[in-house]
């Protein structure tokens, strides 16, 4: 039995667990930020940095007691290096770096994108070969994971990811941030053939993404209908909006199925705990004769038992990266650097 206590600070949420084997979650606790930035209109890094540094050992005391663990039981610590919010990993990094000389255990850098796809292993008995779909606000692209921690990059945002254009369009509506759970919300009473906006497919083969012109076409949309003096539904705009980026996410993970021939497809990050994503993916994949795991929301947003959990099995496939450990904002999934860092804040 492996037992790993994982630390998560790239973003707004300060997550600590203890994850033993890579799959059973014995705590999970995340401190979420998420009324601190949302009078802004999005995350502000340097308050972001500041309230990790107040919430992290509060955070975790209860993760260890909740596990009914201390420090003793541990077998190793893992931490989020990157991507994400330079000062937010710094937090992160130093905290775990000190806790692993303290008692004595070896850490675990893991890279956020990830540990995302291997929320997808928690409480449950996947195995690989599978095609993953990360789509979160920083993120969003598709790999497929060929044996355990060997991903294969298939394609990526090249603008906006799908959880910021989320973001980005309920800001511009004045619904408050984060946005994805309120457009989510207010598309269940919308109709979403009510604004046919177009959707990106970047051509018949591409494994891309794109989701500014949406993002803008939604604007404009908006803008024109004030100047006229119209008021639009908000529920039939989030609705429309939120089914022209599930078209594109739907689309292109079969894509990916087909291309690669695999029959088991997990769907993690934020935008996964959508309740339309789930239903069109759920929808198709009966039609293709696909498995399809999409974690509990829980694990679905940031969260530090995916951190643990992709630990363990780099640890067990002999895959820790050496060296002095160090963040990086821009890490890409695989490990090299990505075409496009989210600016992420405001
Ligand atoms: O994975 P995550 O917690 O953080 C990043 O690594 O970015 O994802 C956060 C993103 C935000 O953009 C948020 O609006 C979006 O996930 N999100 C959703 C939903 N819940 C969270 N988007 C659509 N529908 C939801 N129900
Ligand atoms: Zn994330």
């Amino acid at each position: 039995m492996s037992l790993i206590l994982g630390l998560e600070t790239s973003c707004d949420e300060t997550s600590v667990a203890v994850v033993e084997d890579g799959r059973r979650v014995r705590s999970s606790v995340v401190a979420s930020q998420a009324d601190l930035h949302g009078r802004y209109g999005g995350v502000v890094p340097e308050l972001a940095a500041r309230r990790h540094l107040e919430a992290l050992l509060p955070t975790l005391d209860r993760a260890l007691a909740e596990a009914g663990a201390s420090p003793s039981d541990l077998d190793a610590l893992a931490v989020t290096t990157g991507p994400g919010l330079a000062g937010a990993l710094v937090v992160g990094l130093a905290a775990a770096s000190s806790l692993a000389l303290a008692w004595g255990k070896p850490l675990v850098p893991v890279n956020h994108l990830e540990a995302h796809a291997y929320a997808a292993f928690l409480d449950s008995t996947l195995q690989p070969p599978l095609v993953v779909l990360i789509v979160s606000g920083g993120h969003t692209g598709l790999a497929e994971l060929t044996e355990h921690v060997r991903f294969r990059p298939l394609g990526e945002t090249r603008d906006d990811a799908a959880g910021e254009a989320f973001d980005k369009v309920a800001r511009h509506l004045g619904l408050g941030y984060p946005g994805g759970p309120v457009i989510d919300r207010l598309a269940e009473t919308g109709d979403a053939g009510a604004f046919p906006f177009a959707r990106a497919l970047l051509g018949p083969a591409s494994l891309d993404f794109s989701f500014s012109g949406l993002k803008t076409a939604v604007l404009y949309l908006t803008r024109d209908a004030a100047q006229r003096g119209e008021t639009l539904r908000l529920a039939d705009v989030a609705a429309s909006f939120q089914a022209a980026v599930v078209d594109v996410l739907v689309e292109k993970a079969f894509r990916a199925l087909a291309l690669t021939g695999r029959k088991s497809l997990a769907v993690t990050g934020g935008v996964a705990a959508n309740g339309g994503l789930r239903r069109a993916i759920a929808d198709r994949a009966g039609v293709a004769g696909v498995a399809v795991h999409v974690p509990a929301a829980k694990y679905c947003t940031d969260n530090a038992a995916m951190v643990a959990g992709l630990a363990h099995f780099l640890r067990a496939s002999g895959s820790v990266p050496r060296g002095p450990l160090r963040v990086d904002p821009s890490l890409a999934l695989g490990g090299g650097k990505r075409r496009r860092g989210r600016a992420k804040g405001v």
